[in-house]
C-alpha cells in the first residue's frame, strides 16, 4: 500500500512539473520584428545567447512585420511571467496598451533600437546615434561626388525608411543637414522635387517597394537623357531594390552602361556588402549587432539585479510623454576600402562570407 501511495505522489509530482514546462519561468522576452531582415536575427540571437550565459531564461520572437502579431507575442511574454522586456517595435505607436498591461504586471521594457512612442513605461532605449548614421550616409554622397572639387550640378534622389520607425527621421535629418545646402546651392538637383520626408518614406523598409518607387522616378524624371548620379537610401534592404531598378533601367558597369550612381545603405547585410565588393552599392553603415545586444542585457541585468543601467544620453529621444534615458553606440562608415577591416577583422562575418 505504502509503495503504491509512494508512486502514485511521485507520478503527480512528474506531472505538475511537466505541465509547469520543468517549473520556470522565463526572465525576459525579447521581441524582435522580422527575420526578413538579417539583422534582426543577429541582434536577437547575440542577446539569447548573452542571457543566457547569465544563466537566465529567455523567449525570442519574431512578429514578421505584423503589428498585431507583436502585440500578441508581447502579451503572450507577459501572461509567461518574464521581468524584462526588449523590444524592437514594428510601429512606434501600436505598443501603449500591451505596455500599460506589461507596467501592471510589474515588467520594465527597454526600447531597443527603435524607440518606441507614448508610453510612459519605456525604461530605457538602448541604440545608435542614428543622427550620426544619417550624417555619415550624407558624407558618402558628398564626398563620393566629391563635392569639394565638382561643380555638378549631379542629379539626386532621397529614400527614407519606414513612418512608423522613429529611426527615419533622424536618419533623414542627419543625411539632409550635410546634403540641405548643396541642395539649395544648386550643387545637387533633385529631379522629382521630392524632398519632404513623408514624400519619401518607405512604409516597412520593403525593398520592393523602394523597388517600384525607383522605377516610377526613372520614368517620370529620366526618360529624357537625364542620369541618376547619386541615391540617399537609409537601408540595405532598400537599397538592393534600387540597384535593381536602375539595373533594370540601363544602370550597370557595363562599357555601355549608365554609371551607377552613388548608392548608399544601412546594416552591412551580407547581400549588401557583396553589392559594394561588387561595385554597385557605394557604402553601407556598420551598426555592431553584438554591441548593441550587450547594452541591452547589461541594462536588463542592472534592472533584475536593482542597479542603475549605465546611459550616455538624457536628451535626444523623447517618446511624446517624456525622455526616454538611452545607451547610443558608435556606427561607422564602411565602403570597398574598408570593408574587410570593420567586418571581417572584427570578427562581424567570417572570412569567406563574400565573393570577391
Ligand atoms: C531601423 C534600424 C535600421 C534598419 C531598419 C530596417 O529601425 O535602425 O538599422 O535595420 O530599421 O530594419
Amino acid at each position: 500500500m505504502k509503495k503504491i501511495m509512494a508512486l502514485t505522489i511521485a507520478f503527480v509530482a512528474l506531472f505538475v512539473l511537466a505541465a509547469c514546462g520543468g517549473g520556470s519561468t522565463p526572465d525576459i522576452g525579447i521581441s524582435m520584428p522580422t527575420t526578413a531582415s538579417t539583422r534582426w536575427i543577429s541582434d536577437g540571437e547575440s542577446m539569447k545567447e548573452q542571457f543566457e550565459e547569465l544563466g537566465y531564461e529567455v523567449i525570442l520572437e519574431y512578429a514578421q512585420d505584423n503589428i498585431t502579431t507583436q502585440v500578441n507575442q508581447i502579451e503572450n511574454m507577459v501572461t509567461q511571467g518574464v521581468k524584462i522586456l526588449i523590444i524592437a517595435a514594428i510601429d512606434n505607436q501600436s505598443l501603449t496598451n500591451v505596455l500599460s498591461e506589461a507596467a501592471a504586471a510589474g515588467v520594465q521594457v527597454i526600447a531597443y533600437d527603435r524607440l518606441i512612442l507614448n508610453s510612459e513605461h519605456v525604461s530605457y532605449y538602448a541604440t545608435f546615434d542614428n543622427f550620426g548614421v544619417g550624417v555619415l550616409m550624407g558624407n558618402s554622397i558628398i564626398n563620393g561626388l566629391d563635392l569639394a572639387n565638382n561643380a555638378g550640378p549631379f542629379n539626386i534622389e532621397l529614400f527614407a525608411g519606414s513612418p512608423d520607425d522613429s529611426n527615419t527621421f533622424f536618419f533623414f535629418n542627419g543625411a539632409m543637414s550635410v546634403l540641405q545646402p548643396h541642395i539649395d546651392s544648386g550643387k545637387l538637383i533633385v529631379r522629382s522635387g521630392q524632398t519632404d520626408v513623408t514624400q519619401v518614406a518607405t512604409l516597412r523598409w520593403d525593398g520592393q517597394v523602394a523597388q517600384s518607387r525607383m522605377e516610377n522616378l526613372i520614368t517620370a524624371h529620366y526618360s529624357t537623357g537625364e542620369v541618376v548620379h547619386a541615391v540617399l537610401s537609409p537601408y540595405d534592404g532598400l537599397s538592393i531594390g534600387i540597384i535593381s531598378a536602375l539595373r533594370s533601367n540601363g544602370y550597370g558597369l557595363g562599357a555601355n552602361d549608365i554609371p551607377m550612381p552613388h548608392i548608399t545603405g544601412q546594416d552591412a547585410e551580407v547581400a549588401s556588402v557583396q553589392q559594394i565588393i561588387n561595385g554597385f552599392q557605394s557604402s553601407t553603415i556598420f551598426k555592431d549587432t553584438r554591441e548593441l545586444a550587450r547594452v541591452a542585457v547589461t541594462m536588463a541585468e542592472a534592472l533584475l539585479t536593482g542597479s542603475t543601467p549605465e546611459i550616455n544620453d538624457t536628451e535626444t529621444y523623447d517618446n511624446g510623454l517624456g525622455i526616454v534615458p538611452s545607451y547610443l553606440l558608435v556606427p561607422f562608415f564602411v565602403d570597398i576600402n574598408n570593408w574587410r577591416e570593420m567586418l571581417i577583422d572584427s570578427g562581424y562575418y567570417e572570412a569567406g562570407t563574400f565573393t570577391e
